[in-house]
């Protein structure tokens, strides 16, 4: 029995997880941990929510709310996504917590008592219009490395590049779009230099790592090591624990990685043993993993270590089996996009093993591996429901049907040797690759057993069999039982719930967690009774979430929740008000709407705007968008966003919102209605219709698109947090948006 030690990277807490987390960093480690559980190691796996540094902050700004909202808000909702993947942390807790700074300001003291930190003035983005020092965040420019025109103050996403300050070429302020100056502004740096040669002599014994991860390892130590800053001109985040540095905090990258070690601590109190995270630090046995994602990984392979060299005594990462992304049509997948695939919503849509299924069998472990809703649903209906479900099905539904309990097994002695083979091989080679952090070939190892159970049973033709000869038929039922039990065993760390059923149908005692991984070679006992079988998993239909679905006309468009900050009457023409809205970034449109509202009317008011349309010129007046209105007869008003969606929310009904520009005759040859709600999922547009999305009070006008002027069902407008735009009440069920 040994102790093992699992770091998860922290996501951030501005946005719900999405799947891209799941693929890259939060399901290897699951797996990892759950298979070393079952073989009888004690594990201790903590993350949590990074609660700090600007992508707090920016989601904050862009609702009016304090980060502790936004960092508190997401923190729960992906705590609870978590719990709902099933996904078991001893401890995941968030960085805003006063054990943390505890943790993290004894980290800093102490290394900056060693001499690995000394402060500097540098030169720092200003921006002379908002009269502050700007986060790298609130920064954009063109990468000097690679060309990418939405390179970040601190590092380019595309190529990686970190940058010191002041490389970016056309930088301006993400505030006002004003260029920045540089000035001066003291900090405390890390001296990186002088973990050089220790990091390389480090790196070389390092013989079990990924070569993607080794290399880029090196490249960035050949490149050799400049000292960074570590703390910031701003608010949010763990304040630097010194007289005299009021107003500044600790980078949050720098207390982030500490989080490993302060979860520890927390965990070891909350267990009630506060010395115990020492067991997994100190001892030189304990092997420690760290799961994260690609661009994650020089701050856990140099700036980490070269934290944990300073500051003396614990334990260096073991290995960081870093993933590489999880894409959508080839982009990364994350919240900024615009094309994420949020777990709270999956979740409510699909069972959590069909989830785990799918990113397992799809994990970007040495390559970007691409998502798509076809390839969801292919995956789980012909791989996961068809051989392993099927599998588990037809074997226990049988057995129970014929016996009722587990058959004795009475044949030879070599067609159980035969079977039992063929497990332990299985088994063997899961095991290794498990340990190896190769989860997809483990899981392919998983699915050839349950390859090899089909063809057994077909090859025993029990249907035939149970009716010439019953002993012989109940032998080979023994035998597919056993392997039915291996799958549930080995099964387990990629799909617990499953697992766990099937375990149950088996009429096993004691819990599968506790019995582990031996449980693969100890026979069944003859005699012991099954449960009536049901299903293990079902069939998704999750393809009609594709582009080419009757819904794809309504995901070309991009939707987003504006408000009008100003708005006047166009100079050149009597029937247009010219607008000033910010949909996230501020845009300006030319709408002909000023015979139905005056200029103050909507100053202020939250409106539906589609984002991409082509823009256009409206008597010399540049149109970067469009409201969307309800019209019928003389009645012309406009849509309203749910209550609680902020400007630049996404209003794609669950879809992936449209990138390309759209011309406006496309858009005129959408049917888009408002409607009357009549009931659950019924909505009259004239006539009743069913409509996809959520439920709403009888009587509310909703908007629809319907995917042709005569379809029988339709797609509600609503945003992420699941909440419809509303029309007028006065209008008439029916009335057409434009
Ligand atoms: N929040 C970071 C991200 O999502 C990861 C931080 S890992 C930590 O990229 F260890 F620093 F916390
Ligand atoms: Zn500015």
């Amino acid at each position: 029995m040994a102790k093992v030690l699992v770091c998860v990277a922290w996501p951030y807490a501005n946005a719900a997880i999405h799947l891209g987390h799941v693929a890259g960093s939060l399901l290897p480690p699951d797996i990892f941990s759950k298979y070393h559980r079952l073989i009888g190691n004690e594990v201790l796996m903590v993350s949590g929510s990074d609660q700090h540094g600007t992508p707090i902050t920016v989601k904050a700004d862009k609702e009016g709310v304090t980060p502790e909202a936004i960092a508190d808000r997401y923190h729960e909702i992906n705590k609870k996504a978590i719990e709902g993947l099933d996904i078991e942390f001893s401890l995941f807790t968030k960085t805003h917590t006063p054990n943390h700074i505890e943790v993290v300001d004894d980290v800093f003291l102490t290394l900056k008592d060693k001499g690995y930190l000394y402060k500097k003035g540098t030169q720092q983005y200003y921006c002379p219009k908002c009269e502050k020092f700007l986060p790298d965040r609130y920064v954009e420019g063109i990468c000097p490395a690679c060309g990418n025109e939405k390179a970040r103050g601190d590092q380019c996403e595309k190529c990686g590049k970190t940058f010191e300050g002041g490389e970016l070429t056309s930088a301006v302020c993400l505030h006002c779009s004003t260029a920045p100056e540089m000035r001066e502004t003291e900090h405390y740096f890390l001296k990186l230099s002088a973990f050089h040669q220790p990091l390389i002599d480090w790196i070389s014994g390092k013989e079990n790592w990924k070569s993607s991860v080794k290399l880029f390892t090196r490249n960035w130590l050949e490149a050799g090591l400049q000292d960074r800053p570590i703390t910031r001109d701003m608010s949010w985040g763990v304040p630097v624990p010194l007289p005299g540095w009021e107003g500044k905090v600790i980078y949050v990258w720098f207390e982030a990685v500490i989080g490993y070690l302060s979860a520890s601590k927390e965990w070891a109190k909350k267990i009630g043993r506060p010395e115990e995270w020492k067991a997994y630090w100190q001892d030189p046995e304990v092997r420690s993993y760290y799961f994260l994602g690609k661009d994650n990984i020089p701050f856990h392979t140099i700036i980490w270590p070269a934290m944990l060299m300073g500051y003396g005594g614990l334990n260096l990462p073991y290995d960081v089996p870093a993933n590489e992304f999880l894409t959508f049509k080839g982009d990364k997948l994350s919240k900024s996009r615009g094309n994420s695939i949020d777990i709270p919503s999956m979740l409510q849509r699909f069972e959590v093993d069909a989830i785990r299924y799918y990113v397992a069998a799809n994990m970007p472990e040495n390559k970007d591996a691409d998502f798509s809703w076809s390839d969801f649903e292919t995956k789980v209906n012909n791989e996961l429901v068809a051989t392993l479900g099927n599998f588990y099905h037809r074997v226990l539904s049988f057995t129970y049907k014929h016996f009722g309990t587990v058959p004795e097994y009475k044949g030879s002695d070599d067609d159980r040797k035969e079977v039992f083979d063929a497990i332990e091989a299985a088994a063997k080679q899961v095991a290794s690759d498990l340990e190896a952090c190769e989860f997809k070939r483990a899981l392919k190892g998983i699915m050839d057993l349950a390859q090899y159970g089909n063809r057994y049973f077909d090859g025993v033709g029990p249907w035939a069999l149970i009716k010439k000869d019953r002993d012989a038929c109940g032998s080979a039922l023994n035998l597919n039982l056993e392997i039915v039990k291996a799958l549930a065993v080995m099964s387990y760390p990629f799909m617990p719930r499953s697992a766990k059923g099937a375990w149950k149908l088996l009429g096993q005692e004691g819990d599968l967690e506790a019995t582990g991984w031996k449980a693969i070679a100890a026979p069944l006992s003859g005699g012991q009774k099954l449960q009536e079988p049901k299903p293990l998993f079902s069939k998704i239909a999750a393809e009609k979430e594709d582009a080419g679905s009757a819904f794809s006309g309504f995901s070309a468009l991009n939707l987003k929740v504006g408000q009008i900050t100003e708005a006047g009457n166009h100079p050149n023409a009597d029937s247009l008000l010219l607008m000033q809205v910010d949909i996230g970034k501020k845009v300006q449109i030319v709408a002909g709407l000023k015979a139905y509202y005056s200029p103050d009317e909507l100053k202020g008011r939250k409106v539906v705007v589609v984002s991409n349309l082509k823009p256009a010129k409206l008597r010399g007046y540049e149109s970067q968008g469009m409201l969307l209105a309800a019209e019928a007869g003389e009645l012309v008003t406009l849509l309203s966003p749910p209550e609680d969606a902020a400007p630049g929310d996404a209003v794609n009904s669950g879809m992936v919102p449209g990138e390309k520009q759209i011309e406006f005759k496309d858009f005129q040859k959408l049917t888009l209605r408002v409607g009357t709600v009549v009931g659950k999922g019924k909505v009259d547009v004239g006539r009743e219709i069913r409509y996809t999305g959520p439920e709403v009070a009888e009587g509310t006008r909703i908007a629809v698109f319907l995917p042709s002027p005569e379809a029988s069902e339709g797609l509600a407008f609503f945003t992420e947090k699941g909440a419809p735009v509303v029309g007028d009440q006065r209008l008439p069920g029916g009335a057409t948006v434009r």
